[in-house]
């Protein structure tokens, strides 16, 4: 597994910057790369990911450290950019082919513009991990010559990817930050790619250069946006990362069909995208208060980091529904669910003593607790259903989840 003539390019781009190093280190650094690089796509076919030749060869072809130079790697609860040439280069040339999500951008600072501060703050921009970007380019099922929209350019990587499988006059990648789509239509630009790279908001797709064949976003949303709908030729698909606030994100992939509607299931993958963020930033949950209705409950609030459950409980309590939890010295579990539509709040605390089940304190309209109760009654009588048996559907008037059992009886939820 070798990749071909077409990388050269990008190689030798890639030296340009670095003449100083003289020629050998040049031709040991790019052997390296291209090694690591072979690696990475040899561990991928071997893992999870049934990589097609097609796949295959474009992951061979697009030299993903080209696309980050710099990005953070963790550190407890502090990332710390990790560059090329910061005396560890073989330590960031694995790290840049370890099959890793990476991330670029903390709070909106850019790896790139950190010099060597940590940082600590909620990640906003990454390269997602190969495999995980490989299930859903294989989902897309691009062809050469089809139109694809990409929201969330990020690094520019995955459109990179688009460009070689579409043809790069035919992919379209939007993303809300200027510095990014700047730095990503430069490095594309760098491999010969000229994709229209855009500064906007994705919700609205990408009007002036509508309608495409396939529609993939790198973010996540609630609900898919009518306008990548509306923007979707007809039979074209869609592969969407849906995702409320709780953990446990799923990958939909939806055809457009003729009557403007959408269809389609979710993937197997579980998928973690950060939130495509438009319009006005949620309220943080207010704190406290500490009382409220109070009573027991055999269920542990950390049946939520279970992702198929959560998944399940998110379509019951909806998708604006915010968590918070923690684990006390003791190992005892609290959390905290919060409805900013009605200002519901549950506090759920593990007794943290040997006894089984925890302590209820609920306050406002509903209690939130109830809800996750009888979700968790129901998703062990569906026998805990897994992603892929769920349908979605998408329409002007709502957008569904849908789960047919086995006797044949189907359960549908409000997206
Ligand atoms: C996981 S990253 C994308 C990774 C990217 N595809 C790559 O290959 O590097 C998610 C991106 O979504 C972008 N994003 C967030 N909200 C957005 C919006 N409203 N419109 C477009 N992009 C958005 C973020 O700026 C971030 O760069």
């Amino acid at each position: 597994m070798r990749p071909h003539g077409g990388d050269e390019h990008g190689e030798h781009g890639e030296n340009g910057g670095h003449g100083e190093h003289g020629e050998r280190g040049e031709h040991g650094e790019r052997g390296e790369l291209v090694e690591a690089r072979v690696d990475m796509v040899r561990r991928m076919d071997e893992g999870g990911v049934v990589l097609s030749s097609r796949l295959a060869e474009v992951f061979l072809n697009v030299p993903r450290h080209r696309f980050v130079p710099v990005f953070y790697r963790r550190d407890g609860d502090r990332f710390l950019p990790c560059r090329r040439g910061d005396g560890d280069a073989g330590g960031w040339a694995a790290r840049v082919y370890a099959d890793d999500s990476l991330i670029t951008e903390v709070d909106g600072l850019h790896a790139e513009d950190a010099g060597e501060r940590a940082v600590t703050g909620v990640p906003t921009s990454s390269s997602t991990a190969p495999s995980l970007m490989a299930d859903m380019l294989d989902a897309l099922d691009v062809e050469p010559g089809a139109r694809v929209l990409e929201v969330g350019t990020g690094t520019g990587y995955n459109a990179a990817l688009l460009c070689r499988l579409a043809g790069t006059e035919n992919v379209v990648t939007v993303d809300v930050s200027e510095r990014l789509t700047a730095a990503a239509r430069e490095r594309l630009g760098g491999l010969g790619m000229s994709p229209v790279v855009e500064t906007a908001d994705g919700a609205a797709g990408a009007p002036g250069h509508a309608p495409f064949d396939r529609i993939i976003a790198t973010c996540s949303v609630r609900r898919v946006p009518a306008a990548w709908t509306d923007q979707c030729a007809t039979g074209g698909i869609m592969v969407v990362p849906l995702k409320g606030t709780l953990a446990g994100g799923v990958l939909a992939r939806l055809t457009k069909l003729a009557d403007g509607t959408a269809a389609g299931h979710l993937l197997h993958t579980p998928a973690a995208f950060m939130p495509l963020l438009s319009g006005p930033r949620p309220a943080p949950p207010p704190a406290g208060p500490e009382g409220g209705r109070g009573r027991e409950t055999p269920l542990s609030g950390s049946v939520l980091d279970d992702w198929t459950f959560s998944f399940f409980a998110q379509l019951h309590l909806g998708p604006g529904v915010e968590r918070e939890h923690h684990r006390a010295a003791d190992g005892s579990h609290t959390t905290v669910l919060y409805d900013p539509a009605d200002g519901s709040r549950a506090r759920v605390t593990d007794h943290g003593d040997g006894r089984a089940g925890a302590a209820v304190a609920a306050a406002g309209p509903r209690d939130l607790w109830t809800v996750v109760e009888r979700a968790h009654r129901q998703w062990r009588e569906l026998n805990r259903p897994r992603r892929e048996w769920f349908t979605v559907r998408v329409t002007p008037r709502g957008q569904t989840m849908s789960y047919t059992s086995p006797a044949g009886r189907t359960h549908t939820w409000e997206l």
